[in-house]
């Protein structure tokens, strides 16, 4: 398993739970400031494109999904899985020009997860632990970096130690768990009132130094332990934004209380 992150070290980043992207349905993704339409066909298969439609740059992750493709909601161009035009309601009987075209990326499905990359690549996409399946995915208001930091409260690059979480704020003890590495992937075991589940945080950097924190845990998984995450993630996310409220702004000291 590969700790470093993403950006320096590996082209794949889950970017969304596949039970997200139903048959036939849109969603929109950022990924390192860029915009992307994730879209599953009828036929079950999984596109990432370039959120911008080559006609006049309408969002096709406000589209819809239709029976051949994606349709841009504005003048309802088709997209079909090559991410090629194939109807243009304006010229019903003829060919689209090749230049109608989207731009897709690498998308592929593994672990319950869509991984996208930025790039075509050979490399494989991560293997996360066999019978991990995901929990909840949820924005943080601070960057992957940032996030690792208030998780672990240690350096995000001492690959391979482990380090205790040391938290002032009581809420987060529901997180205190032992997390090993570091990085775009971070693994680690929430317990909590005998309760020990095995978890993995992928980090997914989305813009303006945010990202996206998808939480997936080791089968069985019970209903009191899901519960368990899901408020921990929550707690986890209170503390970050609390935190980051108190810090210097527009060169003022302010003090957190
Ligand atoms: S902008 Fe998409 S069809 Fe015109």
């Amino acid at each position: 398993m590969n700790h470093a992150p993403h950006s320096e070290a590996h082209p794949w980043c889950a970017v969304a739970a596949s039970r997200d992207v139903p048959v036939q349905s849109v969603i929109p993704v950022m990924l390192e400031e860029l915009s992307l339409a994730v879209w599953r066909s009828s036929d079950g298969s999984i596109h990432a494109w370039h959120d911008r439609c080559p006609h006049r740059g309408m969002r096709l992750s406000m589209g819809d999904v239709a029976e051949k493709g994606l349709v841009c909601p504005y003048h309802g161009w088709r997209f079909g899985g090559d991410a090629q035009c194939n109807f243009i309601p304006a010229h019903p009987g003829g060919t689209p020009p090749a230049a109608a075209r989207v731009r897709p990326y690498p998308a592929v499905e593994r672990n319950g997860y869509i991984w996208v990359a930025r790039q075509d690549t050979s490399v494989e996409p991560p293997s996360l632990p066999a019978g991990v399946t995901p929990v909840r995915s949820m924005h943080m208001p601070v960057s992957g970096e940032r996030l690792a930091g208030f998780w672990t409260r240690a350096c995000l690059h001492a690959t391979g130690r482990f380090s205790r979480v040391e938290s002032s704020c009581p809420e987060t003890a529901l997180f205190q768990s032992y997390v090993e590495g570091s990085g775009s992937i971070l693994h680690g075991k929430w317990q909590s009132a005998g309760l020990g589940v095995d978890y993995v945080g992928i980090v997914q950097p989305t813009h303006g130094g945010t990202c996206m924190l998808h939480l997936a845990a080791q089968e069985p998984l019970s209903a009191e332990a899901r519960l368990g995450l899901n408020r921990a993630l929550v707690a986890l996310r209170h503390e970050i934004s609390r935190s980051t409220a108190c810090e210097p702004k527009w060169g003022m000291n302010h003090e957190c209380v």
